[in-house]
């Protein structure tokens, strides 16, 4: 096959259909880790080369100075609301059902919204209220089902387009999905190619649901994250071949696999490079290859668990044993 023929058979792959009938776009620029003062450059730098997703959450910090931006881009009549998709997350402190439409109130008067695309449960961890920071002592017992009966009616309210999870394992999907009355919309987890998921992917598959991969260049740089996606062997031989990036290989698998993809970058030749992932395909037999990569979770959640506190005494426990 010549170049021109790879180019001609790619699939664009710029949405993805959603269970509520929605299109979420492909590509959403992450903004974990992103800091305050950076954030907002980084988002308007990404709606100005083409993303129109942007994945947010209340924990991450960043989401007034992300408000501001958006405001700002949309008074300039640069994008309007309708054009975005804007994902925010309930932090664990906020599980109480109570506590849910007041933590999305709270992140839509930060964001400067009236509604969000996506609102998805951080964890399937509780915190008592009002807890700042990780520590294992403030870990409460989780109650899913109440909490996401507290989602349901944001769905109902308009005020969350849709609605899903995030950091879910494949049992506790199904165990959601056997008390949902609405079913999760978007599976958010940690997807790359060293943890692919495919258990995840099948179980989302079979049920309609919509799988979003985080950290999908492995977040090198994070202190506790200890190996490097970018530079696994054959992520840098299919690069080579194909004349693209590492990283942008490392975001063409994900759509090709069929799931959308949340690129974190503050750097505007880098956030245009995770954009450019369109045009060209991996063809099928380096597709192939991905399949030979040894697989382990990077993002454990070992904040989490502790023997005593909280619902998971041990790693094994929070993600059901799929590590
Ligand atoms: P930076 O913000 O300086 O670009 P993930 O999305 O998996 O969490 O990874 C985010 C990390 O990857 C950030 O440290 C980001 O740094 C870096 N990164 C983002 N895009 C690229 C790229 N195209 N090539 C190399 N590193 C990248």
């Amino acid at each position: 096959m010549d170049d021109d023929s790879v180019v001609k058979m790619a699939a664009a792959i710029r949405y993805f259909d959603l269970n509520t009938g929605a299109k979420i776009p492909s590509v959403g620029l992450g903004t974990w880790q992103a800091a305050p003062g950076v954030v907002g450059n980084a988002v308007a730098t990404a709606i100005k080369h083409g993303y129109r997703h942007i994945d947010c959450a209340q924990v991450y910090g960043n989401e007034k100075e992300i408000g501001l931006v958006l405001k700002k881009l949309s008074e300039d009549g640069v994008v309007k609301r309708e054009e975005l998709w804007i994902t925010s997350k309930l932090w664990n402190t906020n599980h109480a059902p109570e506590d849910v439409p007041e933590a999305l109130n709270g992140t839509l008067q930060d964001l400067q919204l009236d509604y969000v695309d996506l609102y998805l449960m951080h964890w399937p961890i509780s915190m008592i209220k009002g807890a700042v920071g990780f520590e294992q002592k403030d870990l409460t017992q989780p109650d899913i089902t109440s909490t996401w009966r507290a989602m349901e009616a944001l769905y109902d309210s308009g005020k969350a387009r849709a609605i899903g999870v995030s950091n879910f394992s494949c049992k506790k999907l199904e165990d959601l999905l056997e008390v949902a009355g609405i079913p999760p919309a978007v599976v958010q987890v940690e997807c790359h190619p060293i943890w692919q998921q495919p258990k995840l992917h099948a179980l989302c598959k079979s049920k309609g649901i919509h799988l979003t991969g985080y950290s999908p260049l492995g977040s090198p740089g994070t202190g506790f994250v200890k190996k490097e996606v970018l530079k696994n062997p054959v992520v840098n031989m299919v690069a080579e071949k194909l004349g693209m990036s590492p990283a942008q290989v490392a975001l063409r698998w994900g759509l090709q696999k069929g799931h959308s993809v949340l690129p974190k970058s503050t750097n505007e030749v880098r956030i245009k490079q995770n954009f450019d992932v369109f045009d060209w395909s991996i063809p099928e037999d380096l597709l192939a290859k991905f399949a030979e990569i040894e697989q382990e979770r990077l993002i454990k959640g070992s904040v989490f668990v502790h023997e005593t506190l909280g619902a998971y005494r041990s790693i094994e426990e929070l993600w059901d044993g799929e590590i």
